[in-house]
């Protein structure tokens, strides 16, 4: 377990090994293990109980959901707790066009870079017969007001953007898009999974209906998140059971997850402005380094609108799991938004929108820097890539594209 500035204690074999895949996961923070193991301890109580020992459980739970409302600029009333992302993403999408079915609008307007959480939601809402419609993005992975214009109608019911995609970093200008969904009568969502903790996020800035998030991104544990959900608008839970959240999601609260996303939330504000600049400019001494170092190398998504900690970059002549294997090898643990299923590689689908060619989206490889991250590790890796890269090239005879 890390706490904010430790370095990476992992080693086995001798071999001092760097986590840059922060956007898949971060470590807990200290005082959130520390905080989970004391509610786990001493608040066994069900919140749902009227008794001492489950209104105690209840205040655990409270707490955490102001300081979660505070990361976002809602209020603790409209902030309701789930297992996560996809089940905040799942809820948003399902629970909003369950509620707008009456309306008889039928269109729900998204981008093809979502998360899985949200394209595979509309194609499984497709099926029931929704109009699904997917926004063009442009070549750095951005939504302009002029491609969401042309996709809304006054049939549409739902509009689902993402703040900032999590294989390239792009922050979309969601206000913008907002106030044009808006005046069209949309419902609109953004999933602020890859933005809550690492840069302000605040949802009467961003004017939207509803604001998905997931602890485990920001140092805080796996398996809970939450929906913030504006009040007044209509959502159907698609969780049915029992009254708790308000009767919106059933279900008894994982107290001691719910308490540690609070603690997280909170060490998030309180280091936010600093980490941010810090992991910017760890993260341009990487990317400056490896476009020097590695011949045949681009950097995918708009390079000034982007969360601080990502980089995506494309190896010419190298397939991104091979590179992806030979750097864990080595100790450097990063991730690709292609997959290997079947023996053949799937190019990253969020590549493929932005309508790069096959070279870039088989090719590319997501470094994403958090806390433990350190100048040291930047430079190890950026000294790492050439002779993997070299080595890999050696072993394809075409030449490396300009
Ligand atoms: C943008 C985005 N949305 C949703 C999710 C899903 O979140 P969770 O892992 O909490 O289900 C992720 C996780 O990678 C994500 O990056």
């Amino acid at each position: 377990m890390l706490s904010e500035a430790q370095p990476c204690e992992c080693y086995d074999l001798g071999m001092t090994r760097v986590y840059m895949d922060h956007n898949a996961t971060t470590p807990l923070a200290e005082a959130v293990a520390d905080r989970m193991m004391t509610v786990l301890r001493e608040e066994f109580g069900n919140p749902s109980s009227v008794h001492h020992f489950g209104q105690r459980a209840k205040a655990v739970v409270d707490e955490a959901r102001s300081a979660v409302a505070e990361l976002i600029g809602g209020d603790p009333s409209e902030v309701i707790f789930t297992s996560g992302g996809t089940e905040s993403d799942n809820f948003a999408l399902r629970g909003a066009a369950d509620a707008l079915e009456p309306s008889g609008r039928r269109q729900l307007i998204s981008s093809g870079i979502e998360h899985e959480a949200v394209l595979n939601t509309l194609k499984a809402l497709a099926r029931r017969g929704w109009q699904t419609t997917l926004v063009p993005v442009g070549a750095t992975g951005l939504i302009t007001a002029e491609a969401l214009t042309a996709s809304l109608t006054d049939q549409t019911a739902v509009v689902s953007i993402m703040h900032a995609n999590n294989e390239i970093g792009t922050v979309q200008p969601v206000a913008e898009l907002t106030r044009l969904a808006k005046a069209r009568g949309a419902v609109v969502h953004t999933d602020a999974v890859q933005t809550a903790g690492k840069i302000p996020v605040n949802v009467k800035a961003l004017g939207v209906d509803l604001l998905s998030i997931s602890a485990h991104k920001f140092y805080g544990p796996k398996g809970v998140g939450a929906l913030w959900v504006r009040r007044g608008l209509r959502l159907l839970p698609f969780m049915t059971g029992g009254k708790q959240e308000r009767g919106r999601r059933s279900g008894t609260e994982n107290v001691a997850a719910i308490a540690g996303m609070g603690v997280a939330a909170r060490l998030a504000m309180a280091k936010m402005a600093e980490e941010a600049s810090r992991l910017a400019a760890l993260r341009n001494r990487l990317e400056q380094r490896i476009l020097q170092a590695v011949p045949g190398t681009a950097i995918n998504g708009d390079p000034d609108t982007r969360v601080p900690n990502t980089t995506n970059i494309s190896f010419d002549r190298v397939e991104a799991e091979s590179l992806l294997i030979a750097l864990d090898l080595e100790g450097v643990a990063v991730s690709t938004g292609s997959a290997c299923s079947s023996g053949t590689l799937e190019p990253s689908h969020v590549l493929k929108a932005m309508g790069l060619p096959a070279h870039r989206t088989q090719n590319s490889i997501r470094f994403s820097l958090g806390t433990a991250n350190t100048e040291a590790e930047v430079d190890h890796v950026a000294a790492v890539l050439p002779r993997v890269v070299d080595k890999l090239r050696s072993l394809t005879r075409t030449p490396v594209r300009g």
